[in-house]
Protein backbone atom coordinates (compact mmCIF):
# COMPACT_ATOMS: atom_id res chain seq x y z
CA UNK A 1 0.00 0.00 0.00
CA UNK A 2 2.54 2.05 0.68
CA UNK A 3 5.12 1.28 -2.25
CA UNK A 4 6.25 4.36 -3.90
CA UNK A 5 7.76 2.73 -7.15
CA UNK A 6 6.65 -0.31 -9.55
CA UNK A 7 7.91 -2.53 -11.91
CA UNK A 8 5.62 -2.96 -14.96
CA UNK A 9 6.67 -4.44 -18.75
CA UNK A 10 5.71 -1.10 -20.07
CA UNK A 11 8.78 0.71 -18.58
CA UNK A 12 10.72 -2.27 -20.79
CA UNK A 13 13.00 -1.60 -23.80
CA UNK A 14 14.47 -4.99 -25.48
CA UNK A 15 17.76 -4.69 -27.36
CA UNK A 16 18.12 -7.21 -29.49
CA UNK A 17 21.19 -8.32 -32.46
CA UNK A 18 20.17 -8.78 -35.92
CA UNK A 19 22.37 -11.29 -38.41
CA UNK A 20 22.17 -12.16 -42.04
CA UNK A 21 20.37 -14.99 -43.28
CA UNK A 22 17.07 -16.99 -42.83
CA UNK A 23 16.47 -18.98 -39.69
CA UNK A 24 19.42 -17.96 -38.10
CA UNK A 25 19.99 -18.08 -34.22
CA UNK A 26 24.18 -17.23 -33.32
CA UNK A 27 24.39 -17.31 -29.58
CA UNK A 28 26.80 -14.72 -28.07
CA UNK A 29 29.13 -16.99 -25.73
CA UNK A 30 29.62 -13.92 -23.21
CA UNK A 31 26.19 -12.93 -23.16
CA UNK A 32 24.78 -16.55 -21.99
CA UNK A 33 21.11 -16.70 -23.41
CA UNK A 34 21.31 -14.08 -25.95
CA UNK A 35 21.41 -14.58 -29.21
CA UNK A 36 21.74 -13.11 -33.01
CA UNK A 37 18.70 -13.34 -34.74
CA UNK A 38 18.39 -12.96 -38.62
CA UNK A 39 15.56 -10.98 -39.59
CA UNK A 40 13.03 -13.10 -40.26
CA UNK A 41 13.35 -14.39 -36.38
CA UNK A 42 13.30 -10.78 -35.06
CA UNK A 43 9.85 -10.42 -36.35
CA UNK A 44 8.95 -12.90 -33.88
CA UNK A 45 10.93 -11.57 -31.27
CA UNK A 46 8.98 -8.50 -31.81
CA UNK A 47 6.13 -10.71 -31.37
CA UNK A 48 7.33 -12.21 -28.17
CA UNK A 49 7.86 -8.35 -26.83
CA UNK A 50 4.10 -7.43 -27.93
CA UNK A 51 2.53 -10.67 -26.39
CA UNK A 52 4.63 -9.59 -22.99
CA UNK A 53 3.57 -6.13 -23.02
CA UNK A 54 7.14 -4.61 -23.88
CA UNK A 55 6.17 -1.25 -25.70
CA UNK A 56 9.99 -1.06 -27.73
CA UNK A 57 12.36 -2.74 -28.99
CA UNK A 58 16.00 -1.38 -29.81
CA UNK A 59 18.19 -2.93 -32.92
CA UNK A 60 21.50 -3.58 -33.51
CA UNK A 61 23.47 -5.03 -36.19
CA UNK A 62 26.36 -7.64 -36.60
CA UNK A 63 27.40 -5.91 -40.01
CA UNK A 64 29.34 -8.57 -42.50
CA UNK A 65 33.31 -8.31 -42.09
CA UNK A 66 33.24 -7.16 -45.72
CA UNK A 67 30.57 -4.69 -45.27
CA UNK A 68 32.91 -3.55 -42.64
CA UNK A 69 35.05 0.30 -43.88
CA UNK A 70 36.98 2.50 -42.50
CA UNK A 71 34.02 5.35 -43.08
CA UNK A 72 31.66 3.17 -42.01
CA UNK A 73 30.05 3.48 -45.35
CA UNK A 74 27.20 0.74 -44.89
CA UNK A 75 25.69 2.53 -42.35
CA UNK A 76 24.25 4.63 -45.54
CA UNK A 77 22.68 1.84 -47.45
CA UNK A 78 19.05 1.54 -47.66
CA UNK A 79 18.96 -1.92 -47.83
CA UNK A 80 21.03 -2.92 -45.13
CA UNK A 81 20.34 -5.26 -42.19
CA UNK A 82 19.33 -2.41 -39.83
CA UNK A 83 16.85 -0.95 -42.75
CA UNK A 84 15.64 -4.83 -43.31
CA UNK A 85 15.04 -5.52 -40.26
CA UNK A 86 13.10 -2.06 -39.29
CA UNK A 87 11.05 -2.55 -42.36
CA UNK A 88 10.39 -6.39 -41.57
CA UNK A 89 8.69 -5.53 -38.14
CA UNK A 90 6.72 -2.05 -39.11
CA UNK A 91 5.45 -4.60 -42.03
CA UNK A 92 4.24 -7.53 -39.98
CA UNK A 93 3.23 -5.43 -36.61
CA UNK A 94 3.04 -2.09 -37.36
CA UNK A 95 2.53 0.14 -34.32
CA UNK A 96 2.37 -2.54 -32.03
CA UNK A 97 5.48 -2.10 -31.08
CA UNK A 98 7.79 0.75 -31.42
CA UNK A 99 11.15 0.48 -32.83
CA UNK A 100 14.58 1.75 -31.57
CA UNK A 101 17.55 2.52 -33.69
CA UNK A 102 21.15 3.06 -32.87
CA UNK A 103 22.91 5.93 -34.35
CA UNK A 104 26.69 5.65 -34.68
CA UNK A 105 29.20 4.47 -36.46
CA UNK A 106 30.83 1.12 -34.48
CA UNK A 107 29.07 -1.74 -36.02
CA UNK A 108 30.02 -0.24 -39.26
CA UNK A 109 33.57 0.85 -39.08
CA UNK A 110 36.16 -1.39 -40.10
CA UNK A 111 38.11 0.38 -36.95
CA UNK A 112 35.01 -0.67 -34.17
CA UNK A 113 35.39 3.19 -33.23
CA UNK A 114 32.21 5.17 -33.10
CA UNK A 115 32.79 8.23 -35.90
CA UNK A 116 34.95 8.89 -38.57
CA UNK A 117 38.69 8.60 -37.55
CA UNK A 118 41.92 10.80 -38.77
CA UNK A 119 45.28 9.20 -39.43
CA UNK A 120 45.98 8.71 -36.21
CA UNK A 121 43.05 7.20 -34.84
CA UNK A 122 41.50 10.47 -33.55
CA UNK A 123 37.80 10.35 -33.56
CA UNK A 124 36.68 13.32 -35.77
CA UNK A 125 33.42 15.29 -33.82
CA UNK A 126 32.01 17.21 -36.98
CA UNK A 127 32.78 15.16 -39.95
CA UNK A 128 31.18 12.00 -38.07
CA UNK A 129 28.12 14.47 -36.97
CA UNK A 130 27.36 14.98 -40.83
CA UNK A 131 27.14 11.26 -41.46
CA UNK A 132 25.46 10.14 -38.40
CA UNK A 133 22.79 12.65 -39.74
CA UNK A 134 22.39 10.37 -43.21
CA UNK A 135 22.12 7.51 -41.23
CA UNK A 136 19.67 9.14 -38.85
CA UNK A 137 17.49 9.64 -41.86
CA UNK A 138 18.38 6.09 -43.49
CA UNK A 139 16.91 4.51 -40.76
CA UNK A 140 13.92 7.18 -40.44
CA UNK A 141 13.00 6.37 -43.73
CA UNK A 142 13.12 2.60 -43.35
CA UNK A 143 10.28 3.58 -40.51
CA UNK A 144 12.38 3.81 -36.91
CA UNK A 145 10.38 5.33 -34.54
CA UNK A 146 12.97 6.32 -32.22
CA UNK A 147 16.21 7.35 -33.05
CA UNK A 148 18.83 7.03 -30.58
CA UNK A 149 22.25 8.25 -31.19
CA UNK A 150 24.80 6.39 -28.88
CA UNK A 151 28.01 7.91 -30.57
CA UNK A 152 28.87 10.80 -27.90
CA UNK A 153 29.66 13.74 -30.76
CA UNK A 154 28.94 16.84 -29.86
CA UNK A 155 26.14 18.83 -31.80
CA UNK A 156 24.38 15.78 -33.22
CA UNK A 157 21.34 16.06 -31.39
CA UNK A 158 20.75 19.31 -33.19
CA UNK A 159 22.25 18.45 -36.57
CA UNK A 160 19.52 15.00 -36.46
CA UNK A 161 16.89 17.21 -35.14
CA UNK A 162 16.95 19.48 -38.06
CA UNK A 163 17.30 16.93 -40.99
CA UNK A 164 14.45 15.04 -39.26
CA UNK A 165 12.12 17.90 -39.52
CA UNK A 166 13.29 19.08 -43.07
CA UNK A 167 12.99 15.15 -44.64
CA UNK A 168 9.44 15.46 -43.26
CA UNK A 169 10.21 13.01 -40.34
CA UNK A 170 8.63 15.49 -37.88
CA UNK A 171 7.24 12.61 -35.62
CA UNK A 172 9.88 10.64 -35.33
CA UNK A 173 11.73 11.20 -31.67
CA UNK A 174 15.43 10.99 -30.10
CA UNK A 175 16.70 9.42 -27.42
CA UNK A 176 19.75 10.45 -26.65
CA UNK A 177 22.61 8.74 -25.03
CA UNK A 178 23.24 11.73 -23.00
CA UNK A 179 25.57 10.71 -20.56
CA UNK A 180 27.85 7.24 -22.20
CA UNK A 181 30.57 6.61 -20.06
CA UNK A 182 33.75 4.82 -21.36
CA UNK A 183 33.02 1.92 -19.64
CA UNK A 184 34.35 -1.46 -19.00
CA UNK A 185 30.99 -2.85 -19.05
CA UNK A 186 30.39 -2.98 -22.81
CA UNK A 187 32.12 -5.84 -23.86
CA UNK A 188 29.73 -8.62 -24.52
CA UNK A 189 28.21 -6.15 -26.77
CA UNK A 190 31.07 -5.80 -28.32
CA UNK A 191 31.17 -9.52 -29.42
CA UNK A 192 27.66 -9.18 -30.25
CA UNK A 193 28.17 -6.75 -32.86
CA UNK A 194 31.62 -7.64 -33.83
CA UNK A 195 33.93 -4.86 -33.07
CA UNK A 196 35.72 -5.99 -30.16
CA UNK A 197 38.47 -7.47 -32.25
CA UNK A 198 38.63 -4.63 -34.52
CA UNK A 199 38.18 -1.58 -31.82
CA UNK A 200 41.90 -0.23 -31.18
CA UNK A 201 42.50 1.92 -28.35
CA UNK A 202 39.51 2.90 -26.60
CA UNK A 203 36.49 5.51 -26.76
CA UNK A 204 37.83 7.69 -24.30
CA UNK A 205 38.19 11.13 -25.96
CA UNK A 206 34.18 10.83 -26.91
CA UNK A 207 32.52 8.74 -23.70
CA UNK A 208 32.77 10.26 -20.31
CA UNK A 209 35.03 9.84 -17.59
CA UNK A 210 33.46 7.45 -14.83
CA UNK A 211 34.69 10.05 -12.44
CA UNK A 212 32.23 12.87 -13.47
CA UNK A 213 28.75 13.32 -12.35
CA UNK A 214 28.41 17.81 -13.06
CA UNK A 215 29.69 16.74 -16.60
CA UNK A 216 26.49 14.04 -17.34
CA UNK A 217 24.49 17.21 -16.42
CA UNK A 218 26.22 19.94 -18.92
CA UNK A 219 25.81 16.70 -21.67
CA UNK A 220 22.08 16.60 -20.86
CA UNK A 221 21.26 20.02 -20.91
CA UNK A 222 22.89 20.32 -24.41
CA UNK A 223 21.21 17.34 -25.98
CA UNK A 224 17.89 18.78 -24.15
CA UNK A 225 18.56 21.87 -25.81
CA UNK A 226 19.27 20.74 -29.38
CA UNK A 227 16.08 18.86 -29.47
CA UNK A 228 16.24 15.34 -27.56
CA UNK A 229 12.97 14.03 -26.42
CA UNK A 230 14.06 11.78 -23.76
CA UNK A 231 17.75 11.12 -22.29
CA UNK A 232 19.68 8.06 -21.65
CA UNK A 233 22.50 7.56 -18.84
CA UNK A 234 24.66 4.42 -19.76
CA UNK A 235 25.76 2.14 -18.27
CA UNK A 236 22.98 1.96 -15.72
CA UNK A 237 23.47 0.08 -11.77
CA UNK A 238 26.80 1.70 -11.28
CA UNK A 239 25.41 5.10 -12.48
CA UNK A 240 22.16 5.35 -10.33
CA UNK A 241 23.54 8.56 -8.73
CA UNK A 242 23.12 10.02 -12.13
CA UNK A 243 19.95 8.94 -13.05
CA UNK A 244 18.57 11.11 -9.98
CA UNK A 245 20.78 13.96 -10.68
CA UNK A 246 19.36 14.07 -14.68
CA UNK A 247 16.10 12.96 -12.89
CA UNK A 248 16.00 16.24 -10.30
CA UNK A 249 17.59 18.57 -13.15
CA UNK A 250 15.17 17.93 -15.69
CA UNK A 251 11.95 17.51 -16.73
CA UNK A 252 12.02 15.32 -19.48
CA UNK A 253 11.88 11.60 -19.28
CA UNK A 254 15.54 9.48 -18.10
CA UNK A 255 15.82 6.47 -19.31
CA UNK A 256 18.74 4.09 -18.08
CA UNK A 257 20.67 0.99 -20.16
CA UNK A 258 21.69 -1.79 -18.04
CA UNK A 259 24.55 -3.29 -20.65
CA UNK A 260 25.28 -6.44 -21.82
CA UNK A 261 28.22 -6.57 -18.91
CA UNK A 262 25.61 -5.78 -16.19
CA UNK A 263 23.59 -8.87 -17.71
CA UNK A 264 26.71 -11.06 -17.95
CA UNK A 265 27.20 -10.51 -14.02
CA UNK A 266 24.14 -11.44 -13.25
CA UNK A 267 24.05 -14.47 -15.78
CA UNK A 268 27.49 -15.64 -13.90
CA UNK A 269 26.11 -15.02 -10.74
CA UNK A 270 23.67 -17.25 -11.33
CA UNK A 271 25.87 -19.44 -13.14
CA UNK A 272 27.74 -19.67 -9.86
CA UNK A 273 25.29 -20.45 -7.35
CA UNK A 274 25.78 -16.85 -5.64
CA UNK A 275 22.56 -15.41 -6.75
CA UNK A 276 18.92 -16.24 -7.60
CA UNK A 277 18.09 -14.71 -11.15
CA UNK A 278 14.46 -13.84 -11.10
CA UNK A 279 15.08 -11.85 -8.10
CA UNK A 280 18.26 -10.47 -9.13
CA UNK A 281 16.68 -9.28 -12.51
CA UNK A 282 13.85 -7.84 -10.61
CA UNK A 283 15.37 -6.35 -8.13
CA UNK A 284 17.88 -4.40 -10.05
CA UNK A 285 15.36 -2.92 -12.75
CA UNK A 286 12.92 -1.91 -9.70
CA UNK A 287 16.74 0.44 -8.62
CA UNK A 288 16.12 1.79 -11.69
CA UNK A 289 12.58 3.54 -11.09
CA UNK A 290 13.30 4.14 -7.79
CA UNK A 291 16.66 6.16 -9.54
CA UNK A 292 14.03 8.08 -11.33
CA UNK A 293 13.74 6.30 -14.67
CA UNK A 294 11.07 6.15 -16.90
CA UNK A 295 12.36 3.00 -18.41
CA UNK A 296 14.88 0.94 -18.96
CA UNK A 297 16.77 -0.76 -21.68
CA UNK A 298 17.63 -4.19 -20.58
CA UNK A 299 18.49 -7.56 -22.01
CA UNK A 300 16.64 -9.68 -19.75
CA UNK A 301 13.21 -7.23 -20.72
CA UNK A 302 11.64 -9.75 -22.03
CA UNK A 303 12.20 -12.70 -19.10
CA UNK A 304 11.25 -9.74 -16.76
CA UNK A 305 8.41 -8.83 -18.47
CA UNK A 306 7.04 -12.50 -18.31
CA UNK A 307 7.55 -12.84 -14.49
CA UNK A 308 5.66 -9.75 -13.94
CA UNK A 309 2.67 -10.84 -15.85
CA UNK A 310 2.32 -14.13 -14.11
C1 LIG B 1 28.35 1.81 -29.38
C2 LIG B 1 27.47 1.17 -28.37
C3 LIG B 1 27.94 0.43 -27.30
C4 LIG B 1 26.83 -0.03 -26.62
C5 LIG B 1 25.68 0.44 -27.28
N1 LIG B 1 26.10 1.19 -28.37
C6 LIG B 1 29.30 0.03 -26.91
C7 LIG B 1 30.39 0.99 -27.01
O1 LIG B 1 30.22 2.19 -26.81
O2 LIG B 1 31.48 0.52 -27.32
C8 LIG B 1 26.92 -0.89 -25.40
C9 LIG B 1 25.71 -1.61 -24.98
C10 LIG B 1 25.99 -2.75 -24.07
O3 LIG B 1 27.12 -2.96 -23.58
O4 LIG B 1 25.04 -3.50 -23.82
N2 LIG B 1 27.77 2.74 -30.21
Amino acid sequence: MVRENRLDPSDLIWPLFVTDGKAVEEPIASLPGVSRWSVDLIVERAADAIAAGIPCIALFPNTQTERRSDDGAEALNPDNLMCTAIRAIKDRHGEAIGVLTDVALDPYAAHGQDGLIDAKGYVLNDDTVAVLVDQALNQAEAGADIIAPSDMMDGRIGAIRRALEMGGHSNVQIMSYAAKYASAFYGPFRDAVGSRGLLKGDKKSYQMDPANSDEALREVALDIAEGADSVMVKPGLPYLDIIRRVRDSFTVPVFAYQVSGEYAMIEAAVAAGAGERDALVLETLLAFKRAGCSGVLSYHALHAARLLNQ
